[in-house]
């Protein structure tokens, strides 16, 4: 396969780039097709490798309907609402919610995800979708987190269950210590969290202060964790939307460990901005971590959905550039520059969050053929024109095209 015309990643000058055997071979100016060989034309328009979402929760979505609202528009009235229907999960209805999430996020160039997966109240959700991660591979990159969404150390039956989702094969172990009985709880579920994953060998995810409050301070604890047990860029906080809330000498303090440590941050501004500031009256906080401050400092910061359709978030539609957009807004990272460069957070910075090996990502020669072509030339437009794309291609096969 040949794709004639491309700028790649904002390039200048338009480029070809030539796949063989599912990966990409060659890149240059005025490549000759060879005998059969098929031809894209990239008509001048933009070449991005494929979106990467770090935070779903691909249990919940599209359960809106069965569930009921969540008329306060809290993240604890969400958590109590899904809490209810849960009791009753079945795994096909899971899978089939799942995939046609999955579904969602294929039309919109996403090939890799990171999903959380409830497993408090019983296994029945994760096992729908570790079959599903295999069901999938060929065309979308699952990654499972084994997440506690009650807190770990709320009952027994929540640490087995979530031993026993990581013995299974969840690929992350999850926490979310500012939903802990007390700020000690919170501490020993991050210790504990911590030595599961270096017992499996398993990365971290942390929905970590996800709340207005500024005494909501796990963030550091994780990152020194990180730091001490050399895991690293293995480590992962999720929301820290709390950070909004901090004083800016704390703020400086806790860049520092950050950078220390090299874990990176999930923003999820569609769902932030709708859950958080809700206990305020005016003004209202934006509910979003800081973004740009952090990309500054160096430190990875990647984006997620977090939901779609489901009690946490009633819109959503798998379209990345919709995150992003949403996140830039709020950060007021609405130069030129930080818009252009921007993709960046939702593609090569979400590859570093899911820990992909560099040499499985990326438009290089050697690497697999997996990208996106949009209609405008640069991301900059992509981003002003919502056109969205037209052609994604995975393993050297194209698996959605707009024409
Ligand atoms: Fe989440």
């Amino acid at each position: 396969m040949l794709i004639k015309n491309v700028k790649i990643e904002n390039a200048d000058r338009e480029a070809d780039v030539r796949i063989k055997n599912g990966t990409i071979c060659e890149i240059g100016e005025n490549l000759k097709a060879l005998e059969g060989e098929e031809i894209i034309e990239g008509q001048g328009g933009l070449m991005l490798p494929p979106f990467v979402d770090c935070h779903i929760h691909l249990d919940t979505c599209l359960s809106l309907d069965a569930t009921g609202a969540n008329t306060s528009g809290t993240l604890f009235e969400g958590i109590r609402v899904w809490s209810e229907y849960r009791k009753n999960l079945d795994k096909d209805e899971v899978q089939e919610r799942a995939l046609r999430t999955l579904h969602l996020y294929q039309e919109k160039g996403v090939q890799y995800v990171r999903s959380h997966v409830d497993i408090s109240n019983d296994l029945t959700a994760f096992e729908a979708l570790l079959e599903l991660k295999e069901k999938v591979a060929d065309e979308i990159e699952l990654q499972l987190v084994a997440f506690p969404q009650d807190g770990v150390l709320t009952s027994e039956k929540v640490q087995k269950n979530l031993e026993t989702a990581v013995s299974m094969g969840a690929d992350v172990v999850g926490g979310i210590p500012h939903f802990e009985l007390t700020r000690e709880h919170g501490e020993r579920s991050i210790q504990l969290i911590i030595e599961l994953a270096q017992k499996y060998d398993r990365l971290v995810d942390i929905h970590c202060d996800e709340i207005d409050d500024d005494y909501s301070r796990f963030l550091e604890v994780l990152a020194a964790k990180a730091y001490e047990t050399g895991m690293g860029k293995k480590v992962s906080a999720s929301h820290t939307t709390a950070m909004h809330s901090y004083n800016n000498a704390y703020c400086s303090k806790l860049f520092r460990v950050l950078k220390m440590s090299g874990v990176n941050i999930i923003a999820n501004p569609l769902v932030n901005v709708n859950l958080q500031g809700r206990f305020d009256t005016y003004p209202k906080r934006r509910g979003i971590t800081r973004i740009k401050e952090l990309l500054e400092n160096g430190i990875n910061v990647s984006m997620g959905h977090d939901d779609m359709y489901d009690p946490f978030y009633p819109l959503g539609n798998g379209d990345m550039t919709e995150v992003l957009a949403m996140g830039l807004h709020l950060c007021h990272m609405m130069g030129y520059r930080e818009l252009n460069d921007s993709y960046r957070i939702i593609t090569y910075n979400g590859a570093n969050t899911l820990n992909l090996e560099p040499e499985r990502y990326g438009i290089a020669v050697g690497r697999p053929a997996n990208f996106n072509i949009f209609k405008g030339g640069s991301f900059f437009e992509v981003l002003r024109s919502r056109q969205g794309i037209r052609h994604s291609v995975r393993n050297g096969r194209v698996i959605n095209s707009k024409e």
